[in-house]
């Protein structure tokens, strides 16, 4: 299936980027896990920035519920918000979801009340009606964003709909360097369940396969992190190994991750010998905060545990495009920042 809008997206961006005239650098904001009970007037730091997107990456309320007036009643609530209506009137905007707006806590394919959830999540997001978010199962989909010859590809994946069961430790306790925690789950040792089940293999391939400068994975749980317990595509080795192996086969250029669910902030690089090494710059916390960082042997600088959101900003004004991964927090600091080129990313 084909699912490539660019002159509806490029249309939607060709506006903030001539008023700004910013054709050497595009600014790719996001971030997650904001509730919207809570202040976010993180979100007018976003708008400082000037991005020409922004990405609601998972946790973009909390729902928290099976009764779908209660869902949409939290919808209605973040988008009286005056911060988010501020981001919504200046910036474009997409969206997935992770298991807190999705409906229940780390809720997979068993959760019953996903299909009026996606419904209340779409149109609270102002998806199309000609967009095929609407006809297959699952919110998984593909943008393009196309200026002068530059094509980024958005891949936003749906983590939800079709993952199983996850597999439960029952609380055994983690021994992590100089301090312990309680982990909640253990990763699967065989290859028969899954996280993004087969549709959206067959689609992630296919897409994988057409042309594009830059591709942005949005995966609203982290992809390049170690496994350390809690919900992560660790839980599925397989489909961890899977995802890696298409990228060698596809040949695919151009990709790194973003994800969010944990409640800190932290940039992964984890190798994928045979291609090109993958980043996964994690954004989490518009409004929430996690008791410490989990260890993780992938990470690149230090974890940022206070209120943040990312920007991944692509820099044309040197001899070659460069990348680079940003993490900034509410005073609008800027926490974490590491350059790639854009051409590391090719096989
Ligand atoms: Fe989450």
């Amino acid at each position: 299936m084909n699912t490539r809008n660019i002159i509806g997206l490029t249309a939607v961006f060709l506006l903030p980027f001539f008023i700004f005239g910013q054709t050497e650098s595009i600014r790719i904001a996001f971030g997650s896990c904001g509730h919207q009970d809570k202040d976010l007037s993180i979100l007018d730091t976003v708008v400082t920035h000037q991005p020409n997107l922004f990405i609601f990456l998972g946790d973009n309320i909390y729902g928290d519920t099976r009764n779908m007036r209660v869902l949409k009643k939290k919808y209605r609530k973040l988008g009286r918000n005056s911060h988010f209506k501020k981001l919504k009137s200046t910036t474009p905007i997409l969206a997935t979801w992770d298991d807190h707006d999705y409906g229940e806590n780390d809720a997979g394919r068993h959760y019953p009340c996903k299909k009026q959830s996606k419904k209340i999540m779409l149109r609270f997001f102002d998806e199309p009606k000609s967009s095929n978010r609407w006809t297959h199962d699952g919110i998984y989909t593909t943008q393009y964003f196309t200026i002068d010859s530059l094509t980024i590809q958005f891949l936003l994946l749906d983590l939800r709909t079709f993952r199983d069961n996850l597999l439960s430790f029952d609380k055994k306790t983690h021994n992590a360097g100089n301090f312990t925690y309680d982990i909640d789950y253990a990763p699967y040792q065989s290859g028969d369940s899954t996280l993004l089940g087969t549709e959206q293999w067959i689609w992630l391939e296919n897409e994988l396969k057409q042309p594009a400068d830059i591709r942005i994975i949005c995966s609203s749980t982290q992809f390049g992190t170690a496994y350390n317990g809690y919900e992560t595509w660790a839980n599925f080795p397989h489909e961890q190994e899977r995802m890696k192996t298409l990228i060698r086969t596809t040949k695919a250029n151009g990709i790194v991750f973003i994800s969010g669910d944990v409640h800190y902030g932290e940039l992964s690089r984890q190798p994928n010998p045979g291609a090109y090494d993958l980043f996964d710059l994690t954004s989490s916390g518009l409004t929430e905060e996690w008791k410490f960082a989990c260890p993780n042997e992938f990470r690149v600088g230090q974890p940022v545990r206070e209120n943040h959101f990312g920007i991944i900003e692509l820099k044309r004004n040197s001899i070659e495009p460069l990348i680079e991964f940003q993490l900034w927090d509410k005073q609008n600091t800027l926490r974490l920042s590491e350059t790639i080129k854009l051409n590391s990313l090719t096989h």
